[in-house]
C-alpha cells in the first residue's frame, strides 16, 4: 500500500474509491502481490526441479485460484470442497494433493475417483487404502515432524513433537508391512512443519531424513516439504531467509543423487507466504469511545472475518485510510461481536475519528478462509485487484 499524493493506493487503485463502490467490510486481494511471491518463491528454489502446491485452506478465493492456476501452481486441498472448488477454478485433478485427517474414507475414495494425488498420513488410511485398491492407487506418504524435523529451538521442537499428523517414527516398520503386504506405490514423502519455520537448516534436515526414508522405496520420485515459511508480519518479525533454505536442500539432494542414480523432485505446498501479503480488509469505524479507561474505536468487522488476533493473539498492522497525516493517538480497535473482539490493542494511529476508514493489513492468509456467520453477520464482500 502506498501513500500517492496524500490517498493510500494498493497498485494504482484508491483504497477510498473501492470502499465507496463495494462497501465494508471488504476484503481487497492484490493480484500483483501474488505474482511476486509467487516469482520470489521460484527463484529461491530455482536450483531445483521443483513444484509448487498452493496450500488453499489460505484462502480460496475462486479468481485467486484461478490465478494461481494461471501461474501453473498446483493444489494441496484438505477437504473434499476444496478439491472441487479447485476442479472449478480449472486445476487438473493431477496437480491437486489431497492431504486428509480425520474425514470418513469414503471422502479419499471421492478423490481417488476424481483422480487427485493422496497424501496418506495414518496407518489406518494406509491399511484402507492397500484392501480396496490394492497397488492400483499410489500415495504420498506424510511423516510426523517430531520424526523428521530437529532443531534448537526448544518451543519449535516442543511444537513438532507434540503435533498430531502423521506417521510417527516408530510405526515407520508397520507402514512399511503393509506397504508391501498391499503392494502400494509410494510416490512421495511428505512432511509439514507447522506455520513456524525458524530455523534456516530445517529444511534440509528434513530433507535428509525424508532421502533415507527414500531409499527404502524405490517408487518415490518426490519429497514435499510442506508449508509454514511466514513473512513478515511486521518489520521487528524474524523470517527465514528463502535462499538459505533453499541451499541447505543442495548437499542432502545431490548425494542422494550419486549414491542411488535416482533425481528427486521437490515440493512445496506454501499457503500463507503466498497469499498473506496481498490481502487488507477494510473497515470504516462507527463508534469512538471512552469505556474503562480505553479509547476504543469501533468497528464494522470482527472476530468473524478475521480471526487471527483474537484466537492467535496475531498482530496485523493498521492504518487509518481517511486521515493519514493527522497527529498520532493511541487507541484500541475493537470489532462489532457482541463479546471481547479486539483486533488490537494500544496502536499509535492518525488521530481515528467515527467515518473514518481503517485498512488491516497481511489479512490475505486465513482471514476469509476462517471466517464465519457468526451474529448471523454475512461474510463481507471480496475484489480481486
Ligand atoms: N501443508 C499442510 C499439510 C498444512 O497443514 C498447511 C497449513 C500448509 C501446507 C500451509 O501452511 P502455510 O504455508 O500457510 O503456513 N490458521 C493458521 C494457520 C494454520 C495452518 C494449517 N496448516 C493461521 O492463521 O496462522
Amino acid at each position: 500500500m502506498q501513500l500517492v499524493d496524500g490517498r493510500w493506493q494498493i497498485s494504482g487503485h484508491d483504497v477510498q474509491a473501492l470502499s465507496e463502490q463495494h462497501g465494508t467490510p471488504l476484503y481487497l486481494y492484490d493480484s500483483q502481490a501474488i505474482r511476486r511471491q509467487v516469482k520470489r518463491f521460484r527463484e529461491a528454489f530455482s536450483a531445483f526441479d521443483h513444484r509448487i502446491y498452493y496450500a488453499m485452506k489460505a484462502n480460496s478465493n475462486p479468481d485467486l485460484l484461478m490465478l494461481m492456476n494461471e501461474l501453473d501452481l498446483g493444489i494441496d486441498a484438505v477437504s473434499i470442497y476444496e478439491i472441487g472448488i479447485a476442479l472449478e477454478a480449472g486445476f487438473e485433478a493431477r496437480n491437486i494433493i489431497f492431504t486428509p485427517n480425520g474425514v470418513p474414507f469414503d471422502e479419499l475414495e471421492q478423490a481417488i475417483e476424481l483422480g487427485t494425488r493422496l497424501n496418506i498420513e495414518n496407518l489406518s488410511y494406509l491399511d484402507k487404502l492397500g484392501e480396496a485398491y490394492r497397488g492400483e492407487v499410489p500415495c504420498t506418504l506424510r511423516i510426523h515432524p517430531g520424526h523428521v524435523i530437529s532443531t534448537d529451538n526448544h518451543d519449535a521442537e516442543d511444537w513438532y513433537q507434540r503435533s498430531r499428523f502423521g506417521i510417527d517414527g516408530d510405526q515407520i516398520s508397520e507402514a512399511m508391512r503393509l506397504i508391501k503386504m498391499h503392494g502400494i506405490r509410494v510416490e512421495g514423502l511428505h512432511v509439514h512443519s507447522s506455520s513456524m519455520i525458524l530455523d534456516e537448516h530445517l529444511f534440509g534436515a528434513a530433507a535428509k531424513v525424508l532421502l533415507n526414508l527414500a531409499r527404502q522405496l524405490p517408487d518415490v520420485r518426490a519429497i514435499d516439504l510442506g508449508g509454514g515459511i511466514r513473512p513478515p508480519y511486521r518489520d521487528e518479525d524474524d523470517h527465514p531467509d528463502l535462499d538459505l533454505l533453499s541451499r541447505a536442500l543442495t548437499k542432502p539432494l545431490d548425494q542422494f543423487e550419486q549414491e542411488t542414480g535416482r533425481n528427486l523432485q521437490l515440493w512445496f505446498e506454501p499457503g500463507r507466504y503466498l497469499v498473506a501479503e496481498c490481502g487488507t480488509l477494510l473497515t470504516r469505524v462507527h463508534v469512538m469511545k471512552q469505556v474503562g479507561g480505553r479509547a476504543i474505536a469501533c468497528v464494522d468487522t470482527g472476530f468473524h472475518q478475521l480471526i487471527r488476533p483474537r484466537l492467535y493473539d496475531a498482530w496485523h498492522e493498521i492504518r487509518n485510510i481517511s486521515n493519514p497525516d493527522g497527529p498520532h493517538q493511541v487507541i484500541d480497535i475493537s470489532g462489532c461481536l457482541c463479546e471481547e473482539d479486539d483486533l488490537a490493542r494500544q496502536r499509535s494511529l492518525p488521530e481515528v475519528r467515527e467515518g473514518h476508514l481503517l485498512a488491516i493489513l497481511n489479512a490475505g492468509a486465513y482471514g476469509y478462509s476462517m471466517a464465519s456467520t457468526y451474529n448471523s453477520r454475512p461474510l463481507p464482500a471480496e475484489v480481486v485487484l
